[in-house]
């Protein structure tokens, strides 16, 4: 049987994804958990990490399982990634003998691996991610890669549910690019928007000109928007997007079509400094009273300032604590033994 996987939320239907969001609001409230009692999860960190790695750590701690935790190159062999190649440098495994023996020793393997080729169009087929799907043999958990992050795509959805109930249709959902001195992944953003997406929220993409996401991406949030009730649209006026704003997610991401080439991104990213989240961007929001977002980590008062952190508006540590339970939900339905804990 091929394993259940978790790539991206948008390989699964609506349905399960809500349910998964309801189990997720029902662990929170202190509903008895499965048992995961005898089983393990195996990560696999490529980059580091401090809420993924803990929160998947906790969640099977608090189900009674086990998780390990390799990071290649650190204590773990070195590994090869590529198809085809002559392994005479630096890697002594391979991804494929590594994928296949952890799928033997976990019940599920979960992998973290940022892009790293030198395009964007090699680094959006997510390759070491889907590796270790396709020969894991078990359920493999995408922990970020260059095109999602699923997990943090829930927890995002579980905190706008907190904030506007389960069907937030009608309500506006900002996600604007921020300044930051490096050229970040698109995974959150395009996941966060998919989660306010999957909703029914009114979704605006507010960035400069060029930093537009994958057309991919943005062709399938549109589609998760249209079928349940939702619209996007996309603009370069930050101030008038969050005018009137429900939710405020900020998230820096580089320019794809300068992916490969850093110092072109930097000029292009030089004139934007004043994209940033501060006090007046978020009294202009819906009554003064958006929420807002980030998936942390975070530079204060670059990306966001600290009175936006601070303040009355930041949801960020919730959004953090519901990663741990919607994770205990997904490896729940992943695990697939709903026993008493
Ligand atoms: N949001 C998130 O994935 O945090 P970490 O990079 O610390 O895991």
């Amino acid at each position: 049987m091929t394993p259940r996987n978790l790539i991206a939320t948008d390989d699964w239907p609506d349905d399960e994804i809500r349910a998964v969001l309801a189990r997720a609001a029902e662990l929170k409230a202190g509903a008895a958990g499965a048992s995961f009692a005898g089983k393990a999860l195996i990560m696999v960190f490529f980059n580091p990490s401090l809420r993924t790695r803990t929160s998947f750590e906790v969640a099977m701690a608090r189900h009674g399982g086990h998780a390990v935790v390799l990071e290649p190159g650190k204590g773990a062999w070195t590994i090869e990634t590529r198809s085809g190649v002559v392994m005479d440098g630096e890697a002594v495994e391979h991804i494929v003998e590594a994928a296949r023996v952890l799928g033997r020793y976990g019940e599920a393997v979960a992998v973290r691996a940022f892009p790293s080729a030198d395009t964007w169009a090699e680094a959006r087929r997510d390759e070491v991610v889907r590796a270790f799907a396709d020969h894991a043999g078990v359920p493999t958990i995408n922990m970020e890669s260059a095109r999602r992050h699923p997990c943090q795509g829930l927890a995002d959805a579980q905190t706008l549910q907190e904030n506007f109930g389960a069907q937030p249709r009608g309500r506006r959902f900002v996600l604007t690019w921020s300044w930051h001195p490096k050229p970040l992944p698109t995974a959150v953003p395009a996941s966060a928007a998919l989660a306010a997406a999957r909703l029914g929220m009114e979704v605006v993409v507010a960035r400069p000109p060029g930093y537009d996401l994958d057309p991919d991406d943005m062709a399938t949030i549109k589609a998760v928007a249209d079928r349940n009730g939702g619209t996007v649209e996309v603009t370069d006026n930050l101030d008038a997007a969050v005018t009137g704003a429900d939710a405020v997610y900020a998230k820096s991401w580089g320019c794809l079509d300068d992916f490969g080439t850093p110092e072109a991104e930097a000029a292009r990213r030089a004139p934007h400094r004043g994209w940033i989240v501060n006090e007046d961007r978020m009294s202009a929001t819906r009554d003064g009273a958006g929420i807002f977002l980030h998936c942390l980590p975070v530079r204060r008062n670059v990306v966001v300032t600290d009175g936006v952190l601070d303040g009355p508006w930041s949801r960020v540590t919730d959004q953090a604590e519901n990663r741990l339970h919607a994770q205990r939900a997904v490896l729940e339905t992943m695990l697939s033994n709903r026993g008493e804990k």
